[in-house]
């Protein structure tokens, strides 16, 4: 099958060049995780006239708008969808509400005994490609990315109800019930694949996945609950869109990354910010993208701390293919001259 937008060329976006034509680009292609977002006076102004964070994801117009703020603002090489991962549990029919300084709540929360009730309300997700539609009738030549929280990280949400940092209940759930918990890894492998092929078939050029709490599986079931459920998704995608790119972001895995990037066949790989890069570029296979991996703590600090972690990444990865990006999401508190600052160093 083929994606609609996919046979536009994007023959002047660098980040498109850096993944398709594997050309390095210098200056590399930038976007940030969480660029749309609370630090962005426009998004506030916005975000105050929704009661609910979702309700602000399933307003189409309003999401579309945010997701292109960023670009209108700071001309980044890639708009991502605004939304959020924890869309997949609300269409398995969970409760998300966001509590303000908490964050998520999902109810009820999922154990061995209400588990099997779930099911996939594909439908709830229906505004999200709509949203897709709009971003991708206003951008011009700058690719739009999907995406979707790993199987493990929604999970955690999913059974414990919230981060709780330790996922006691998801281990205890796994150990004590492994049966019932492979069913429920299944139903949302399902969901994240359905959901992952309709955004691409709403038109998004590339898809990323989260597996922001990937650092705290233990080595023995590191294969059962990162590696096996993310190749799944990735393989189900590849059945119709062979060629649209991949970015995975098993975030904190350490070494870990070796094997990740091993066994999954994607064209990026984003580093969060305790990699080493002259580690990664010994380590990783050759053929891959990087992505990544300026620490969020940095940009929100700013000033000449900024310009030398900014210069030392450029340095680093100058004889390589990368996308710049941060380790993880931009701080809410992030001054908006600190990332004008970040992207005059780096497009200078
Ligand atoms: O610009 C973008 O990156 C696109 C939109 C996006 C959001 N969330 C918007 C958002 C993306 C890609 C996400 C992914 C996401 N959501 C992840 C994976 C990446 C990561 O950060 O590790 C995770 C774990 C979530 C779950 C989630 N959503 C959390 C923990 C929170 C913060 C809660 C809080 O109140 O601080 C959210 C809320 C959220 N998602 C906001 C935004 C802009 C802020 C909420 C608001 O505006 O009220």
């Amino acid at each position: 099958m083929i994606n609609n937008n996919y046979n536009l060329s994007y023959m002047n976006n660098i980040l498109w060049q850096t993944i398709k034509d594997k050309k390095k680009s210098s200056p590399p292609p930038i976007w940030l995780m969480r660029q749309a977002g609370r630090y962005l006076p426009e998004y506030r102004a916005i975000r105050k006239t929704f009661p609910s964070f979702m309700s602000f994801c399933y307003t189409p117009e309003k999401a579309a708008e945010v997701t292109l703020q960023p670009l209108t603002r700071f001309n980044f090489d890639a708009a991502i969808l605004f939304s959020d991962i924890l869309t997949i549990p609300h269409a398995l029919n969970q409760n998300v509400d966001f509590i303000q300084n908490e964050g998520p709540h999902l109810t009820p929360a999922l154990n061995a005994e209400n588990s099997s009730l779930i099911s996939y309300d594909e439908n709830k997700l229906n505004p999200i490609y709509e949203t897709i539609k709009i971003c991708k009738s206003k951008l011009n030549d700058t690719p739009l990315i999907g995406f979707s929280g790993a199987p493990w990280t929604l999970l955690t949400y999913m059974i414990e109800g919230k981060n709780t940092r330790n996922y006691k209940k998801t281990f205890d759930f796994l150990k004590n019930n492994p049966k019932k918990f492979e069913i429920l890894l299944k139903k949302t492998i399902i969901a994240c694949s359905d959901y992952l092929i309709k955004q691409i078939k709403a038109g998004v050029d590339l898809i990323k996945i989260f597996d922001s709490w990937a650092a705290y599986v233990p080595q023995e079931y590191f294969k059962l609950l990162i590696i096996e459920p993310t190749k799944q998704i990735i393989k189900n995608i590849k059945v119709l869109y062979p060629d649209v790119p991949i970015i995975c972001f098993p975030k904190g895995v350490g070494k870990n990354y070796i094997q990740f990037c091993q066994e999954m066949p994607i064209d990026v790989i984003a580093l969060d910010h305790t990699i080493d890069l002259e580690w990664a570029k010994a380590n990783l296979p050759d053929d891959l993208t990087f992505q990544g991996n300026l620490d969020p703590e940095t940009l929100l600090k700013g000033g000449n701390d900024l310009i030398e972690a900014t210069e030392n990444i450029l340095e680093t990865l100058h004889d390589k293919r990368f996308i710049f990006n941060l380790g993880h999401g931009v701080i809410k508190e992030t001054p908006i001259e600190n990332i004008e600052l970040l992207i005059n160093t780096i497009r200078k």
